[in-house]
């Protein structure tokens, strides 16, 4: 199974935000997915102005056929860190939780079957999102939508949980301080179009984004964070405002030091050393999991440094632990698990 859409039964939308009593007024419904409510409007905001933000998770059918979110509630509060980026008012976090919880149990039988293989398992993608209202002028959306669909997925990357090959992009600049890189909205991910098909053009899947303002450090991938392993200890880079804090990133960084007894480091780090020394480089995210990086080519495709030929031993060790928790194959000792039914 893809990375992509299909439709599922429901899907909620909350159009209820009072601007004047800032604050929802119901709790919502959950409609059938064809439902015209659903539409988002021509003149919205977002459409016109990218005032959207959205989150990602996932649900996961365990070894013991119970439905399992994964930290949920970093979503929902990721969310409304990114709606204060773009000064839109954000969606409660408990009501937040309490309706993907109850949209995953209504669209159940669309999460793919548990699967011995964590190769060969699938999950139900949850995309919760906020958009803006219908307006003209450029202005922040004060009375927004907010809707959450599911979709059964599979890898996000077509390679799956083997090396892909990846392109560093040194022309453009995918976010810069003082922006919005590390708000989850909409208009980061269409940065990266030209990057990608600059990749591709170079037979790469996937862009690594540097620094924006030296052009030095590595920052990110254009759907997930990266994360290196040089000896014994595991690096990626430092949160800043051009980076997304991941949920994956954050869970990795502590099974790596309390699971595998990994030294970790959150700090700059610049390409040539990944290049000279990395001995394991993999980008880790809800659709990307952990996607191993095999090769990196740089400077407009004149270098290619093949960093390993298989999947490192640490990437499939956290691999195993992370899916294992999410899965219901490994205990879950830090309560990152909520199970549904
Ligand atoms: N960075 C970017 C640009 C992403 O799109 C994602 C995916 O959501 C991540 C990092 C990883 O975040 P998370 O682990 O919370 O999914
Ligand atoms: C996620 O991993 O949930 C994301 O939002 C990345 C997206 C590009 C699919």
């Amino acid at each position: 199974m893809a990375f992509g859409f299909k439709k599922t039964d429901f899907v909620y939308v909350n159009d209820s935000y009072d601007p004047e009593e800032k604050r929802w007024e119901n709790e919502g419904e959950f409609l059938k997915a064809d439902d015209p409510r659903l539409m988002v409007h021509y003149a919205s905001y977002g459409v016109n102005y990218g005032n959207s933000i959205f989150e990602g998770a996932k649900a996961y059918l365990g070894k013991d056929s119970r439905i399992r979110l994964f930290r949920i509630e970093e979503n929902g509060k990721r969310l409304a860190r990114s709606a204060e980026g773009i000064l839109m008012p954000s969606f409660p976090v408990p009501l937040f939780v309490e309706k993907i919880k109850e949209l995953v149990v209504l669209n159940k039988g669309y999460i793919p079957d548990f699967e011995p293989d964590p190769n060969k398992r699938g999950s139900l993608y949850i995309r919760p999102l906020l958009v803006g209202e219908p307006g003209l002028g450029v202005a922040r959306s004060s009375k927004p939508k907010f809707i959450a669909f599911v979709s059964p997925v599979g890898p996000y990357y077509a390679t799956g949980f083997n090396p892909l090959h990846a392109m560093v992009i040194h022309h453009m600049v995918r976010a810069m301080p003082g922006g919005h890189g590390a708000c989850k909205t909409g208009a980061n991910y269409v940065m990266s179009m030209l990057a990608t098909s600059h990749a591709k053009k170079h037979g790469c899947t996937e862009a690594i984004w540097l620094d924006g303002t030296q052009h030095k450090y590595i920052e990110e991938l254009s759907a997930c964070n990266f994360m290196c392993r040089i000896g014994n200890t595991l690096i990626t880079p430092e949160l800043s405002d051009t980076i997304l804090p991941g949920i994956t990133r954050n869970s990795i960084l502590k099974l790596a030091t309390e699971r595998l007894g990994l030294k970790v480091e959150e700090r700059s780090i610049t390409l040539e050393e990944v290049l000279d020394s990395a001995d394991e480089t993999f980008g880790c995210g809800t659709a990307a999991v952990i996607s191993p990086i095999g090769k990196i080519s740089a400077y407009y495709g004149r270098t290619t440094k093949e960093i390993s030929s298989g999947v490192g031993e640490i990437s499939r060790k956290l691999y195993d632990l992370l899916t294992g928790i999410q899965w219901g194959v490994e205990s879950d000792p830090y309560g990152w698990i909520s199970i549904l039914e």
